[in-house]
């Protein structure tokens, strides 16, 4: 998603530094547009070092390279690239100048360009809020469909009290992601991820482990935690940051996953376990290194224990997800884990299938569902296939919450 941020000419133009950095912990792109008056309050520079992208300040460039004609119709490109803009703080004058259609700055030009969503969030003097001729401009602003965030009452920096104080950064992110259908839809859930390989000690500087990157699981605890619920990671060793806003556990080995997840279970409503466990650990590792020596050597390899089946048996109300990485017949190896680890779905991926499996930014899945549902996906981002595997969970939880409904109903 991408958003321009207008920032024109008040005390509370600081604020926006607050908001682009609300606004991208949603995931949005966000491009800064300052006005002159802006500039006396703010330095471009504090939003070009949030954002890391040029802050467009002016209709015809950089004043002293001259103008010329790319930065004359950027407005044009900017207004088709982004799918909303926001002004906050928006001045009197900018309101005005927006009503009206007067198009004599950067932003200005951009509001009348563009045909994405607008939200204004005004900031003013009490008297300047309350004059007819701001009113008025508002109203018409509002019937045109712009999603105004009504300023707050309190102390102004004017030293008046009234209406005229910017509205919260939450209430204008809030605002933002409605508009752009960004839901919190998992508000009311806890969800376990675990992701990445675990890794088994041959001794002090062999191990075994897999091929998983963590980048499904990662994936997965980052749209969750986009959608407002409280994500635990649980991760094998992965090259990845932890996405903001996360609980994150480093493990090692099976046993250490299925440890912390033992410890973070009480709480948790959903399960996913992404994870490439290993299936086998050597049953006695080296406590020193294993020298090289002539001929053959016989590894001795035990189970690990099934970390996904054991929870799910005392699951109680938690929906539980587990994954399927195969190679050959993906269905049937898909419903019989289904049984075999008493999930309610399981994400089937063929792991040979062009842009799907380990390392890769997409993945191609199926889910497959204990109400004996299946849907196949196209081949999309890991982070769409998330939020695909995300809309699956909402959906049973909704499915349970009306059949616990009909049966008291009875
Ligand atoms: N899993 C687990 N504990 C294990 C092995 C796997 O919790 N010791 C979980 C994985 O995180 C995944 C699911 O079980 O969600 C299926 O993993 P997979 O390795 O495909 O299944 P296995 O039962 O090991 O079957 P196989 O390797 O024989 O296909």
């Amino acid at each position: 998603m991408r958003v321009a941020l207008g920032v024109s000419g008040g005390v509370a133009a600081y604020k926006a530094a607050e908001l682009v950095r609300r606004l991208q912990q949603e995931g949005i792109d966000v491009q800064v547009v300052m006005t002159k008056s802006a500039q006396e309050f703010v330095t471009p520079l504090t939003f070009a070092a949030l954002t890391g992208q040029k802050v467009i300040t002016d209709m015809f460039g950089d004043e002293s390279a001259g103008a010329n004609v790319e930065s004359a119709i950027e407005h044009i490109a900017v207004a088709q690239r982004i799918d909303l803009l926001v002004v906050a703080p928006a001045t009197a004058n900018t309101i005005a100048k927006m009503a009206r259609g007067i198009a004599d700055d950067f932003l200005t030009t951009l509001y009348l360009a563009t045909t994405a969503p607008v939200v204004v969030a005004p900031a003013m003097n009490v008297n300047m809020w309350e004059h007819a001729a701001t009113q008025e401009n508002i109203n018409a602003l509002r019937g045109r469909g712009v999603h105004v965030v009504s300023p707050e009452e309190g102390y102004l920096a004017c030293g008046m009290t009234g209406a005229g104080r910017l509205a919260g950064v939450e209430a204008i992110a809030k605002a933002v992601c409605g508009r752009l259908g960004i839901e919190h839809d998992l508000e009311n859930e806890t969800v376990i991820v675990t992701a990445g390989p675990t890794c088994e000690d041959l001794d002090p500087v062999r191990y075994l482990t897999n091929r998983s990157s963590g980048k499904m699981g990662y994936g997965l605890a980052e749209a969750a935690a986009r959608r407002g619920a409280r994500v635990v990671l649980i991760s094998g060793p992965t090259r990845l940051d932890p996405p903001q806003g996360v609980e994150f556990v480093s493990v090692r080995s099976t046993e250490q996953m299925q440890a912390a997840l033992v410890e973070h279970l009480a709480r948790a409503t959903a399960i996913i376990m992404a994870a490439a466990v290993a299936d086998y650990r050597p049953i006695a590792p080296e406590t020193k290194k294993m020298k090289r020596g002539d001929g053959r050597v016989t590894l001795e390899l035990e189970s690990t224990p099934d970390i996904l089946a054991g929870i799910a048996r005392n699951k109680g109300e938690r929906i539980v997800v587990g994954f399927a990485a195969e190679t050959d017949h993906v269905a049937e190896h898909a419903r019989a884990k289904l049984e075999s680890k008493q999930a309610d779905v399981i994400v089937a991926n063929d792991v040979t299938a062009e842009g799907a499996g380990f390392d890769h930014e997409t993945n191609v899945i199926t889910l497959y569902s204990r109400d004996g549902g299946e849907k196949a996906f196209p081949r999309m981002p890991k982070i769409d296939a998330a939020h695909r595997i995300l809309d699956r969970i909402l959906e049973l939880r909704r499915a349970g919450r009306e059949l616990s409904a009909t049966q008291r109903a009875r």
